[in-house]
């Protein structure tokens, strides 16, 4: 029986279809960073589907319809989470106009009359509020747009909602686009028949939010290196005392039952020697390097110290297969990025086949100048992470299969 990732990977991509003179939707994920003059401060998400675009372009589509949403919008519309904002930078990134629809449900005979591979994109999509509850009738709206649907949103692929799942059941051609097939792909050759030894770098806040990867992945692989806030409460089960340091007390059994797998299915398992604690996180007076069996009073860990630096970098240094899912402390705050940034540059440094989750750890590749010496950097942060869980992402599951 094949796998979930396996399944996954036989769905058909754009290549294996004519579109020429066909109206093509795609949906994209746009939901990029802005700052707070609505600046696009990391535009990786539009330059990977661009692939997919000029295909269409270059294939002589009649006219393209880009689908994405953007961030969390409440109520229907808010300027704030308008495309207007990303409109630009998509048409120099295609050096072709975009006609932004501010709503296609009123602007169909538009839609329709595009030719000679016309873009359009439609405002943002969570301002229908069927959006989110994969309703029907904004499905059925959708796919009258298009005689082909192509999901080349990875990032929200782990999202059943109209545009990514709904419409399938109304349109009769729907594939997969080129990001979509190089995440499945990226992913599967990181589980499957991988070159050992395999390393998985966990770190970030919660253990909570990563014990269904852990258990899923555990039987995997041979080294498991823990850091970031999630660490504390692997330190604390195994009876250091963490002091003021985060740590998810109600997951402590958890965590013990974790290291006990580890040992039984022969993983080694690398937990932070040293840490960087500071008496507050905001407004720091005092950061101390202490090993962590010796934290302070009142004080919080913050970032991996030098020393547990040293034993991630040898034992990712010894590894074939890297897979980096989650911060080892801090790093958006400058003094608690060092840890983080060590570790981006030691996976960077391996001639390992290497793959980053996306979201925070992606960021930190990115900010560590490391994007180009990563084998792979996911554009999905929740989507990447459902995968390594082992599920099976909704945004697959109805497209066409080879
Ligand atoms: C993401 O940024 O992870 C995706 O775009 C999905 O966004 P969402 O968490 O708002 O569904």
């Amino acid at each position: 029986m094949l796998s979930n990732i396996e399944l996954m990977q036989t769905v058909k991509s754009l290549k294996d279809i004519d579109i020429k003179d066909k109206r093509v939707l795609i949906r994209v994920d746009f939901n990029v960073p802005l700052d707070s003059h609505n600046n696009i401060t990391d535009d990786n998400r539009i330059k990977e589907a661009l692939h997919t675009i000029n295909h269409c372009i270059d294939n002589e589509a009649k006219n393209i319809v880009l689908v994405t949403h953007l961030g969390k919008p409440k109520n229907g519309y808010e300027e704030k989470f308008s495309l207007k904002h990303i409109v630009k930078r998509l048409e120099r990134l295609l050096d072709r106009k975009v006609d932004l629809i501010d709503n296609f449900m009123e602007q169909k005979d538009t839609l329709n009359s595009g030719t000679n591979a016309k873009i359009f994109l439609l405002e943002n999509i969570r301002f229908f509020e069927g959006e989110t509850k994969n309703d029907n009738n904004l499905s059925k709206e959708l796919a009258s747009l298009c005689d082909v649907f192509v999901n080349d949103a990875f990032g929200t692929s782990h999202r059943a909602h109209s545009s990514t799942v709904g419409i399938t059941k109304y349109v009769d051609r729907k594939v997969a686009g080129f990001l979509l097939k190089r995440e499945i792909d990226a992913f599967a050759k990181a589980l499957f028949k991988p070159t050992q030894p395999i390393c998985l770098v966990v770190g970030g806040a919660k253990v909570s939010s990563k014990i269904t990867l852990l258990n899923n992945i555990l039987p995997k692989i041979d080294k498991l290196i823990i850091g970031g806030a999630m660490s504390n409460t692997f330190l604390k089960a195994i009876g250091y005392d963490t002091k003021a340091s985060l740590v998810e007390d109600e997951f402590l059994d958890e965590a013990n039952m974790i290291l006990k797998t580890a040992r039984e299915s022969k993983v080694n398992v690398y937990l932070p020697v040293d840490v960087v604690i500071t008496d507050n996180i905001d407004h720091p007076i005092d950061i101390k390097i202490v090993p962590s069996q010796d934290m302070l009073d009142g004080f919080k860990a913050v970032d991996i110290g030098p020393a547990t630096v040293k034993l991630f970098e040898e034992a990712i240094g010894l590894s074939n297969t890297i897979i980096w899912n989650g911060p080892m402390g801090i790093f958006e705050i400058d003094r608690f990025s060092k840890g983080t940034f060590r570790i981006a540059h030691a996976i960077a440094d391996t001639y390992a086949y290497s793959i980053v989750g996306g979201g925070d750890t992606a960021s930190a590749a990115e900010k560590a100048d490391e994007k180009e010496n990563i084998s792979f950097i996911s554009t999905g942060g929740g989507a990447s992470l459902e995968l390594l869980e082992g599920k099976l992402l909704p945004g697959f599951e109805n497209l066409e299969k080879i």
